[in-house]
């Protein structure tokens, strides 16, 4: 446990914070970090220092410097478009660093929730995630500032692909192929956590948080990620809006698709989908609040025809079901 007089040590020394009291007041949603905001002279700030494990498995291998990765994403995604990341200020010791605090704007997941579902934000998320990764895509430079691959293995390969795999001797081996597909295409930088909670709503406008994962991959990765949470809350609130929502993100990226054919690429983000799902339901990281058995099954029944018999992202998202038949 890092004291707290610490943080405010290394505020002062990076000219964030002067001499008057400093107050860090946790904000909520992380397993993985300490996040803080802090009221400056100059405004809000979030600080943020990763944690040596994740607070929910400890098995889970998570070294610190993925901190490192997120600040590195955060300033090269700014680079392409100033708009969708806050500004890092500072880095500071122990892997953590400082960025700007966006007032009033929600997290896009407690949105959806709440039963807010925008469409045209949904294709914002897709347009965005495509802007970097077309931005990125065949760039040695970016490949070599993200060097991630055993951090990106540890935590998306291995608990989303693998675990599975190792348990169930009739998805085995699709999802060892997809895992090897994965870990061995170098095509852009991905974020690596594309998910709702993952993501303030800015004025209708989508920022991205949370890039502990990237690494210079398979971008069909980030939109997977993401529409597999659209699919999953589909069921949860049985909200056909949110299916929408997944097609208009998948729409959306397409359209950014400038570096590959983007019909290869949607087949990948299918396969990767339908891996995802499952690990959802029966992996080491299922959704928290698919509780429900006839809802886990709903997702499971289709997850694994997907693995088996894998279809084009966009042709999954038209065909799901959020109930049963
Ligand atoms: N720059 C920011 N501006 C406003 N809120 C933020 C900012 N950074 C983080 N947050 C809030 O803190 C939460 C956790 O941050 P996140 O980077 O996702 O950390 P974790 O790795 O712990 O999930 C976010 O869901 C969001 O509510
Ligand atoms: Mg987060």
């Amino acid at each position: 446990m890092i004291a707290t007089a610490d943080i405010v040590r290394e505020l002062r020394a990076a000219g964030l914070a002067g001499r008057e009291d400093v107050v860090l007041e946790p904000l909520t949603g992380g397993v993985s970090c300490d996040v803080w905001k802090v009221d400056t002279p100059t405004g809000p700030i979030v600080v943020k220092r990763p944690l040596p494990q994740l607070r929910v498995a400890a098995e889970w291998l998570a070294p610190v410097e993925r901190g490192t990765s997120e600040v590195r994403w955060l300033r090269r995604a700014r680079a392409v478009d100033p708009a969708i990341v806050p500004e890092v200020l500072a880095e500071l010791p122990g892997h953590a660093f400082a960025m700007r605090f966006l007032p009033g704007c929600p997290v896009w997941k407690d949105e959806l929730t709440a039963g807010r579902v925008d469409i045209r934000f949904a294709a914002e998320v897709g347009r965005s995630i495509a802007e970097v990764h077309a931005a990125t895509a065949n760039s040695a430079h970016d490949r070599d500032a993200f060097p991630n691959d055993a951090m990106f293995r540890a935590l998306r390969v291995d608990p989303f692909f693998l675990h599975v795999a190792q348990k169930d001797t009739e998805l085995a081996p699709a999802l060892y192929a997809l895992a090897d597909d994965l870990v061995s295409r170098k095509v852009a930088l991905v974020h690596g956590d594309v998910s709702p909670k993952n993501i303030l709503v800015n004025a209708g406008a989508p920022v991205f948080l949370d890039a502990e994962c990237a690494v210079y991959g398979d971008p069909a990765f980030d939109p997977a990620f993401c529409v597999t949470h659209l699919l999953l809350k589909a069921v949860w609130l049985d909200d056909i809006r949110l299916v929408e929502s997944a097609a208009a993100l998948v729409a959306a990226y397409r359209a950014g698709i400038s570096w590959e054919v983007a019909d290869d690429l949607l087949l990948r983000a299918g396969k990767l989908t339908a891996g995802l799902l499952v690990a959802r339901v029966d992996g080491k990281s299922p959704a928290p609040y698919l509780t429900d058995a006839a809802h886990r099954r709903i997702v499971r029944d289709q997850a694994r025809a997907l693995i088996l018999a894998p279809q084009p992202v966009d042709v999954l998202v038209a065909n799901w079901k959020r109930t049963d038949p």
